[in-house]
């Protein structure tokens, strides 16, 4: 390989014509949360996603993550075992694909009852494999790292403030590096501390060739990791004339 190439990136993802509605079925309605999307990313590079609300910047996330099947379109993913189209994936392939390569961060924490945070956050790397001793090490780094307090540590997250909760959240989304991150607004109501923490972790892990799509609360944080955008338009709700006549 030679590295003075300035060759783009291998890549990671490439999205083809990806369409995605929703049928209102008691209004008669579809309602095209997203049309006709295209775009390549490669490792290490990360998209801002922007759009107004309701734009459809969750559902095209949702969509690649395959919470939702698309329309139409394809979602090429270049895995560590070959290129698959997420667009059309078994749900098995899917599970595995999102244990160890495909990773979703939210605001929103999963807490599980009488699990205690490093516990959670530990989780991933245990999965993978780490003895438990040094994966309750990095837990506890990551949980220091975005602010959590040391006596929160053994403690159950259920019991926890939001702000609290998002940022055990985010140290076990971002303890395991994954091939492709997607990213829903994960800064959303933290302080300033923890989202200084935060990207300071997506810039680690973008240079270590982790490839990013995502939408930002505050997308000035994150100004210095971008290297493209892309513009989701607003929403078209078409009644069933429209839909007929298309
Ligand atoms: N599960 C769903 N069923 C029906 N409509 C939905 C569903 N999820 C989202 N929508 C609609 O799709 C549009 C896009 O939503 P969303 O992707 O959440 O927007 P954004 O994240 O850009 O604010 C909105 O009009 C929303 O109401
Ligand atoms: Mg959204």
């Amino acid at each position: 390989m030679n590295i003075h190439t300035s060759a783009r990136p291998s890549p990671v993802l490439r999205v083809e014509g990806l369409s995605k509605q929703f049928e209102m079925h008691h209004l008669n309605r579809t309602l095209h949360a997203f049309e006709n999307i295209g775009f390549e990313l490669g490792e290490g590079e990360f998209i801002l996603l922007k759009g107004e609300n309701g734009a459809g910047k969750s559902t095209l996330l949702r969509t690649l993550y395959r919470t939702y099947l698309p329309r139409a379109g394809h979602a090429y993913y270049y895995g560590r075992e070959g290129m698959i189209d997420l667009a059309a994936a078994a749900d098995v392939d899917i599970a595995v694909l999102r244990r160890q390569e495909i990773g979703f961060v939210t605001q929103f924490l999963n807490a599980r009852p009488r699990v205690a945070a490093e516990e959670l956050v530990s989780e991933p790397l245990r999965l993978a494999g780490m003895p438990r001793s040094e994966a309750l090490a990095q837990a506890r780094h990551w949980l220091q790292s975005f602010g959590v307090k040391p006596q929160l540590w053994p403690a159950y997250p259920s019991t926890f403030s939001g702000g609290e909760q998002q940022k055990v959240n985010l140290a076990r989304a971002l303890i395991l590096p994954q091939r492709l991150l997607l990213l829903d607004e994960p800064t959303a109501s933290l302080d300033g501390a923890a989202r200084r923490a935060l990207v300071e972790r997506l810039a680690e892990l973008k240079a270590s060739g982790v490839a990013m799509i995502g939408v930002f609360h505050h997308p000035e944080d994150v100004a210095g990791l971008i290297d493209r955008e892309i513009q989701l338009e607003t929403t078209r709700v078409l009644d069933e004339a429209d839909h007929v006549a298309q």
